[in-house]
């Protein structure tokens, strides 16, 4: 029997390039997606050499089908989707603008869905759907309004998928990071004062007192794309180190 196949969106940074290395090292195939050539080369590098590394924008429809033409040349199909590309742009209401209104949603939202759409044909029967979230979904964050609606999307959708896809025995999850130390802040737009602030209250507010790593992430992803998941569909499961179960 091959060895399994897994395709991560995002997959070329942070979280994404994370669960790329892990499932690697539990002997799967892997495809990673990013956009950004600098990001591309540098995963190229550091990734294992039969990791495949591919060029792909998370807002272009057509890009979601050369991803998926590509993985069917390279796997045949799929027994995990990891759909992770996603971006943060933390900003008050009034600072807002429709353009970052629709990146947002076209990275994070629309990108998601049509990776799914596209590459459903060639997922494997008992296959494993794990969208990425965030906690920040579901709790009160000033400046996160957009960006918790574009993931939380997402979130809406993982019941209805899970119930739809249930008759391949394709189970559909979420999991969602809390704050995870990865480039993605850097990439943010908060300036300076603003990054050292959110760095201070997660000393704080977050009951491990830490930033989590992304092979902490990592680690719940391949488990729920495991058999060991077998009979969790559904779910989103939270990476947060405890943050928002304080009274
Ligand atoms: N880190 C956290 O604390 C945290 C918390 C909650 C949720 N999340 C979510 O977790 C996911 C992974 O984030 P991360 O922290 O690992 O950040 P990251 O290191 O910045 O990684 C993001 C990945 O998404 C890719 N990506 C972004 N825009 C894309 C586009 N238009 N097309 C294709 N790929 C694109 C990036 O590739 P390029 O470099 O090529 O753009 C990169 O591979 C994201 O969806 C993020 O929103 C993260």
């Amino acid at each position: 029997m091959p060895a399994p196949a897994a395709l991560i969106t995002g997959g070329t940074s942070g979280i994404g390039k994370a669960t790329a290395e892990l499932l690697h090292e539990r002997g799967y195939r892997v495809m990673v997606t990013g956009q950004n050539p600098e990001t591309l080369e540098i995963a190229r590098k550091e990734l294992p050499g039969d990791v495949v590394v591919f060029q792909a924008d998370a807002r272009s429809v057509p890009d979601a089908e050369r991803v998926a033409d590509e993985v069917r040349t390279r796997f045949g199909s799929l027994d995990t989707l990891f759909l992770n590309a996603g971006i943060t742009r933390p900003a008050p209401v009034e600072a807002v603008d429709e353009a970052t209104f629709d990146e947002l949603f076209n990275i994070n939202a629309k990108g998601q869905f049509f990776t799914l759409q596209k590459t459903l044909p060639l997922l494997a029967e008992g296959a494993s759907v794990i969208f990425t979230v965030g906690i920040g979904v579901t709790r009160g964050l000033a400046g996160n309004s957009v960006t918790a609606a574009s993931r939380g999307a997402l979130l809406a959708m993982v019941p209805s998928l899970a119930v739809e896809l249930a008759p391949r025995r394709i189970r559909v999850n979420a999991v969602s990071p809390g704050a995870i130390e990865t480039p993605i802040w850097a990439k943010s737009g908060m300036p300076p004062e603003m990054l050292e602030q959110f760095a201070e209250s997660v000393a704080t507010r977050v009951p491990f007192g830490r930033f989590g790593t992304a092979r902490e992430v990592a680690e719940v992803v391949a488990f729920l794309a495991s058999d060991a998941a077998g009979y969790v569909t559904g779910q989103d499961i939270a990476v947060g180190g405890g943050s928002g179960i304080g009274a």
